[in-house]
């Protein structure tokens, strides 16, 4: 038998606990040893769980106990998740987390601690919620390197952009029942403004680069300023909008790496990912592309991530599976400026367009069904950021109004 800690009861957590309850033959059969729940770490009552005799409010209780081997950090958040992990794998305990906050902000310090302590720090959970992604990437296509991931990382956002596109649903009401789901974080700002995608292309990226990507390097967008009007007119452009967490390895060596709301064409496979689910696609010089497809967000599928962690901890507990990174500066990482893409504009007006052609050059006009008069919107070619910047601000000082600006993702 092997002894286990649970830190956090909430929509996750008590996931961990139903599947390793109500999993556990299966468990037992792959593992040849029973998962035992010792400890579960809440601050809450859950009086009629009928795990209530293993709650405790002190974590003292689970890093004193030598015979917990195992925890599972899924508290989220850096306070005290941060400190309660260290102390873990310090104390020689490996630690699964589903806490995308924390892998972000300390990973490669954790997994220096766990390397120095010989135990195991594992994170499937982090990203792509019940999505085979961190394994895979470590494992399966360590022969690769990366040339490209990109994926839809967020499934709250994912989630209200396909209501918005399918449904015609405002953004609010949308926002509302994804946190009904319980797909959205405590605090969903973390979900619409591009964070909790930035935080999981950052761990993809440092897997992929070997060196740690900090959420600060990365230019980050959410999605609070996209309209209905974008959404159409991006429909008759032939794509759909997603928040695209993007990291790209340049020829220098150095990487591309962004957060944004993307135009999508139809005909990528990033297109037909809808609701909750996510999608990644990472672009090995070997394999080409691998697409992974699943249940982002939810109990359930990011639990079952957990508890495949948990297993793989309970097999390898006088071992260290490697998974590392080394600490990164951020100097590998290009400014946004200089990253290329072409633009979508929309702007008031009528009148836009020789004026936006004398400025920008080529340009493609989007018509579609009941333009308002008073609007135009147009697609710009490829151009570093930092000149469209430059074209649009001289747009700007031309006397037209720019109502929208999204990339036009190469995908
Ligand atoms: N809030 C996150 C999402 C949960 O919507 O994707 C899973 O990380």
């Amino acid at each position: 038998m092997i002894s286990v800690a649970i830190m956090g009861h909430g929509v996750v957590g008590s996931g961990v606990a139903e599947i390793l309850t109500t999993h556990k033959k299966k468990l037992f059969a792959n593992l040849g040893e029973e998962i035992y729940i010792k400890h579960i770490l809440d601050l809450r009552e859950f009086p009629d769980s009928p795990l209530a005799d293993r709650f405790t409010k002190d974590f003292e209780d689970i890093i004193n106990d030598l015979e917990v081997r195992v925890v599972v950090e899924v508290m989220g958040g850096l306070k005290p998740a941060y400190d309660y992990v260290k102390r873990c794998l310090k104390a020689g305990k490996s630690v699964v987390t589903s806490n995308k906050e924390l892998v972000a902000a300390h990973g490669a310090e954790l997994l220096e601690i766990a390397k120095e302590e010989n135990v195991n720090f594992l994170f499937e959970a982090s990203v792509g919620g019940g999505i085979p992604i961190i394994r895979p990437m470590s494992q399966c296509l360590v022969a690769n390197i990366v040339d490209e991931i990109a994926g839809i990382l967020n499934g709250t956002t994912n989630f209200i952009l396909t209501k918005m596109i399918e449904d015609g649903m405002q953004f609010e009401e949308a926002l509302t029942l994804a946190q009904e789901l319980g797909f959205a974080e405590r605090n969903p700002a973390a979900d619409i403004e591009g964070h909790d995608a930035c935080r999981k292309i950052c761990i993809l990226a440092s897997l992929a680069f070997g060196k740690h990507v900090y959420p600060e390097s990365v230019h980050t967008e959410g999605i609070t300023k996209i309209t209905l009007d974008d959404v159409k007119y991006a429909e008759a452009f032939g794509c759909v909008i997603k928040l695209i967490g993007k990291v790209k390895r340049l020829d220098d060596g150095r990487i591309d790496i962004i957060v944004a709301p993307m135009f999508v064409p139809n005909k990528s496979q990033l297109s037909n990912i809808d609701n909750e689910f996510n999608g990644i696609m990472v672009r090995g010089d070997c394999t080409g592309d691998v697409v992974f497809y699943g249940k982002g967000a939810g109990k359930l599928p990011t639990a079952s991530a957990v508890v495949a962690d948990v297993v793989d901890c309970c097999k390898h507990l006088k071992t260290r599976k490697f998974l590392y990174w080394a600490d990164g500066s951020g100097k590998n990482i290009i400014p946004t400026e200089q990253s290329v893409t072409a633009m979508y504009v929309r702007a008031k007006g009528s009148d836009v367009i020789s004026n936006a052609k004398n400025i920008f050059g080529e340009i493609s006009k989007i018509e579609k069904d009941g333009t308002p008069d008073s609007e135009t919107a147009f697609v710009t070619i490829e151009m570093p950021y930092g000149e469209f910047i430059e074209k649009a601000d001289a747009l700007k000082n031309s006397g037209t109004e720019i109502l929208s600006t999204i990339r036009i993702g190469d995908l």
